[in-house]
């Protein structure tokens, strides 16, 4: 480890001694400390006080740019007005009741006005149960067992979701027909059985008509979260074309894309209709949520299946979580300008930062669209998740360190976003605080 590593550790433990209190405990009461194992950091996470807008403090009294946005589910920022209020009012009236409400209505109707494929909605807690309830959807509409997810794409946790989810390159197999590697332990074969993984190339839309008899749907992440990879739009619209012509489902996965690039999402960006869409984050106005968008056809047609078609859950479309919803969703509706604005800063922070590696000949990089931004330790801008293997993971690990020193916060993967509550100014000191981070980096190898 190199000394100056050690010295901004040393700091970091320095600047936060009761979020190191908080790990200590948390390390004995949860399996690796973490509630989810993307809220690693090193030396130990920040332990969160409050957050307002573009800040998170800690409970150190640190105050950071937040990059993180909860995983991308903030893009008004933190805590709202309008949502606030509408939350406080709810609240009052109940948090949970297991009946019909009337937010309900509001709710839907807004993401079907907003959503270019949608008919009808169905609402779930997250985004993992979105893509279940997608998938079986798909399997009831068609009678057909299996779903085809492309190499690198992440649809969640579930058993059928966690294939081939990052790129191993000793075990990612031929470009033709990637190897199906599981993402954790304890996933059954069964689930193997259902799934077939597709490569980002031609050779995808020949798998995909080879197994048109058994393929339910193809799911698509239109922006890889995992690397924030924009699909190519041609390769998009030709996935249209060929599932069509195959009778396959097409399924887009805008839990991190919906209403954080645009009010249609992806569809708006691309042009293509998918029959079967995916909502998260954002649409939860900060509480947990999913949804499933589809045609009012689709939805018969799997009804009079033989099994019929159905779903159940005691938390879905809470009031609360629709009343924030909503209330995101109405603010998004009448100021849909934000998407413009946050893709011009979204801009500024990439050329930014890209233009002043390549003079200084640094090997970083960032990707990403509006929002949605990450650093990788590369010179060349990353293109397929099979570009993403073989970075220098020590650099990535110690840039993580100085993000932290230079007061801007960015979860452990570098996956990141910003709000349209970040200013101008906040972004001028995020470009500010990469550039010093890798300044950082780059003085630690010398
Ligand atoms: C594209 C995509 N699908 C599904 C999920 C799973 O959503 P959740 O974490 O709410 O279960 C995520 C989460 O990041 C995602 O990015």
């Amino acid at each position: 480890m190199s000394s100056s590593k050690e010295v901004i550790l040393q700091e970091l433990r320095d600047r936060t001694p009761k979020s190191g209190e908080y790990w200590e405990q948390s390390k004995d009461l949860v399996p690796g400390g973490l509630m989810s194992g993307a809220r690693k950091m090193e030396p130990y996470p920040v332990y969160v006080e409050r957050g307002k807008g573009a800040y998170i403090w800690d409970i150190d009294g640190n105050r950071y740019i937040d990059c993180a946005m909860s995983f991308g589910v903030h893009v008004l920022g933190h805590g709202p007005a309008p949502v606030l209020k509408a939350l406080q009012a709810q609240a009052e009236r109940g948090m949970s009741y297991g009946m019909p409400h009337t937010r309900e209505v509001e709710f839907t109707q807004r993401l079907i006005e907003c959503v270019p494929c949608a008919e009808l909605a169905m609402v779930c807690n997250t985004g993992t149960e979105s893509t279940l309830l997608a998938w079986r959807l798909m399997r009831a509409a068609s009678n057909k067992p299996k779903i085809a997810k492309f190499e690198g794409c992440y649809h969640g946790w579930h058993d059928y979701a966690q294939w081939s989810v990052t790129v191993d390159p000793e075990n990612m197999g031929p470009a033709e027909r990637p190897n199906m590697t599981p993402g954790s332990g304890g996933i059954p074969d069964g689930a193997r059985d259902t799934m077939l993984v597709l490569p980002f190339n031609e050779n995808a839309f020949r798998l995909i008509e080879e197994h048109a008899h058994e393929l339910a749907g193809v799911a698509i992440e239109p922006v890889l979260g995992g690397g924030m990879l924009t699909v190519d739009k041609g390769f998009i619209q030709k996935l249209r074309e060929v599932t069509q012509k195959a009778g396959v489902l097409l399924h887009f996965d805008e839990v991190i894309t919906g209403f954080r690039l645009a009010l249609g999402g992806c569809q708006e960006l691309t042009g293509v209709l998918p029959d079967v869409a995916t909502y998260g984050k954002v649409i939860g106005g900060g509480l947990p949520i999913g949804a499933v968008v589809c045609s009012k056809e689709m939805v018969a047609v799997a009804q009079k299946t033989d099994d019929g078609f159905s779903v159940a859950g005691t938390f879905s479309g809470n009031p609360l979580t629709l009343t924030t919803g909503a209330a995101t969703l109405k603010y998004l509706q009448e100021n849909s300008d934000i998407y413009d604005d946050m893709m011009a800063k979204g801009e500024f922070l990439r050329s930014g930062f890209n233009d002043w590696c390549a003079s200084k000949g640094y090997p970083f990089c960032m990707t990403g669209i509006g929002s949605m931004f990450q650093i990788h330790a590369k010179a060349d801008l990353p293109v397929l998740a099979r570009d993403l293997p073989g970075q220098d993971e020590e650099a990535l690990a110690e840039l993580q360190l100085h993000f932290r020193f230079n007061n801007v916060l960015l979860p452990w993967m570098h996956l990141a976003f910003f709000s349209a509550a970040h200013t101008q100014e906040d972004l001028e000191e995020m470009l500010r605080a990469f550039r010093a981070s890798v300044e950082g980096v780059m003085n630690s190898r010398k």
